[in-house]
């Protein structure tokens, strides 16, 4: 058997793969469909928890530029799959682009990178959602009792006024300039977070019975979250204090990454994670009734609508309220309080928002996930059974069960901290690779019929590349350290199971 780790899936087996439908998955979705599946997996946790944080201890109103930088980088990133997406409709985005351009080796590397976008996205924004869930139930007096609530072993102080808060560095400190100790306030050891693992239980479950009932149900989310965020940016530049955006971009205060422009710079890296998503459209390629034109629709024209609707919050939300106030779980509900005691009413419904925006964000990762499986399974990588699609409900079930069961065990025992900055590298890398491949298949096929065209290759591709990888430079140590870890994991895998499998390899050496 030949052992050349980059042998590549050749573009006409990988199109004939797509026209012959073998897997026997349901193609249903529109261009539409496929533009709210991306504003479902970007819109959530980014702009609903990370912006006031980012806003307050690193950009001030300046994180409007932020956004800005941000979203360029994305969208050159997402320039790059959409070119792929409409070249190779199938299922396993990055991964497959990968395995008929860098080679099978660096595909399954990206495979095994794209579980810490997907498989950690879902459980870091499923803690999320059970923060914004705990608090809303609180409105209404239902108490969700305190210990069932956060990751394992983490620490929870009843902070007056407030609420349970995680005992952080940060809040001991805020605490202690208020003159409040925090040893003596009241203090729970968090046994599990039942509500993250409960949402993860629920959507896979809809995910197994349907790709048509998922996107129905995405759809009304999507038009939740967005209708209500369209109310708070309408409503709330009527509240608009000029003074809170002087200085716009305020003074550094000497230490790197704290205000200035390397604040501004430090806010873009955070609120990266508000953008991931748009990609994972890409992993509905074989779903899509007509790909080649719906493909980059769905990624552009979500990630278009997403980035209007982040820089239209975050000029109205820094606009509206100091952003030395929105260091918070919930800026938006801050924002929504400084209107004043006429506009309570606004409060629950933002609170909806934010849980509908957060749902369709896990259901869409949780959708993406699978499917990647599923690719890396029908060429051999994986066991067979990741492929398994259910003979009713043409979903790939299992795949969508284990994929759900060690999100729930994640999203259970981990702290958003972790989960959030390992999403954040697995998905630099990816994007990073992408955009790379892009020019090496411009150089080495450019033949092949694309129709859609990423505009000024090989200059875009480049600055998206350098970009993504100086945006992974800015991330601690130790998330390095885990992700190194994590694709050590994925080497063993491959050299004890993948490479002895590989349809591609056991072809080739039969020729
Ligand atoms: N972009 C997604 C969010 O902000 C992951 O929740």
């Amino acid at each position: 058997m030949a052992r050349n780790l980059f042998i590549t899936k050749s573009l006409v087996d990988l199109l004939q793969e797509a026209r012959e439908n073998k897997a026997g998955l349901k193609k249903t979705l529109t261009g539409l469909n496929l533009t709210t599946l991306g504003i479902g997996a970007i819109i959530g946790a980014g702009i609903f928890v990370l912006t006031g944080q980012a806003a307050a201890q690193y950009a001030g109103p300046g994180i409007v530029i932020s956004f800005i930088i941000s979203g360029i980088a994305c969208a050159f990133a997402g320039l790059c799959y959409a070119e792929f997406a409409s070249m190779i409709p199938i299922a396993g985005s990055a991964y497959t682009y990968s395995y008929a351009t860098l080679g099978e080796f660096l595909a399954w590397i990206i495979g095994w990178d794209l579980i810490l976008e997907y498989l950690f996205a879902a459980a870091t924004v499923s803690v999320g959602w059970s923060g914004y869930v705990v608090s809303f139930l609180q409105d209404f007096g239902i108490q969700i009792p305190t210990a069932l609530t956060a990751a394992t072993g983490s620490v929870l102080v009843e902070v007056p006024k407030i609420g349970w808060q995680e005992l952080t560095t940060n809040l001991t400190t805020g605490l202690a300039s208020r003159g409040i100790d925090v040893n003596t306030l009241p203090q729970v050891t968090a046994i599990v977070n039942l509500p993250a693992m409960i949402i993860i239980a629920v959507l896979s479950l809809l995910l197994v019975i349907g790709i048509r009932e998922s996107a129905n149900f995405n759809n009304f989310m999507v038009i939740t979250k967005v209708s209500v965020i369209i109310l708070f940016i309408a409503i709330g530049f009527a509240f608009v204090t000029s003074d809170n955006w002087h200085p716009f971009i305020p003074e550094n205060t000497g230490q790197w990454g704290h205000f200035g422009w390397s604040g501004i710079l430090r806010g873009a890296g955070v609120i990266f994670f508000a953008y991931i998503g748009f990609d994972a459209v890409s992993t509905a390629a074989q779903e899509a009734r007509n790909p080649q034109r719906d493909m980059p629709v769905g990624i552009l024209g979500s990630l278009t609508v997403s980035t209007v609707l982040y820089i239209l919050v975050a000029i109205v939300l820094t606009g509206i309220v100091s952003y030395t106030t929105l260091n918070v779980a919930d800026p938006v509900a801050v924002g929504v309080n400084a209107m004043g005691k006429g506009m309570f009413w606004l409060r629950p419904i933002v609170k909806i928002a934010a849980i509908a925006g957060l749902s369709s964000v896990i259901l869409v990762m949780l959708m993406g996930q699978p499917r990647i499986f599923y690719s890396m399974s029908n060429d051999g990588l994986l066991p067979p059974v990741f492929s398994k699609v259910h003979p009713k409900y043409k979903t790939p079930y299992i795949s969508t069960l284990l994929t759900g069961s060690v999100a729930i065990i994640l999203a259970g025992v981990l702290p958003i901290s972790i989960l959030g900055e390992l999403v954040s590298i697995g998905t630099l890398l990816a994007f990073a690779i992408v955009c790379i491949s892009i020019i090496v298949l411009r150089k080495t096929r450019p033949e092949i019929e694309r129709p859609f065209r990423t505009p000024f290759v090989p200059v875009i591709p480049a600055l998206g590349a350098l970009i993504c990888f100086i945006q992974m430079l800015a991330l601690p140590f130790d998330t390095w350290a885990r992700l190194i870890v994590w694709m050590a994991i994925g080497f063993i895998i491959y050299f004890s199971y993948g490479i002895h499998h590989s349809k591609q390899r056991i072809n080739h050496s039969k020729q």
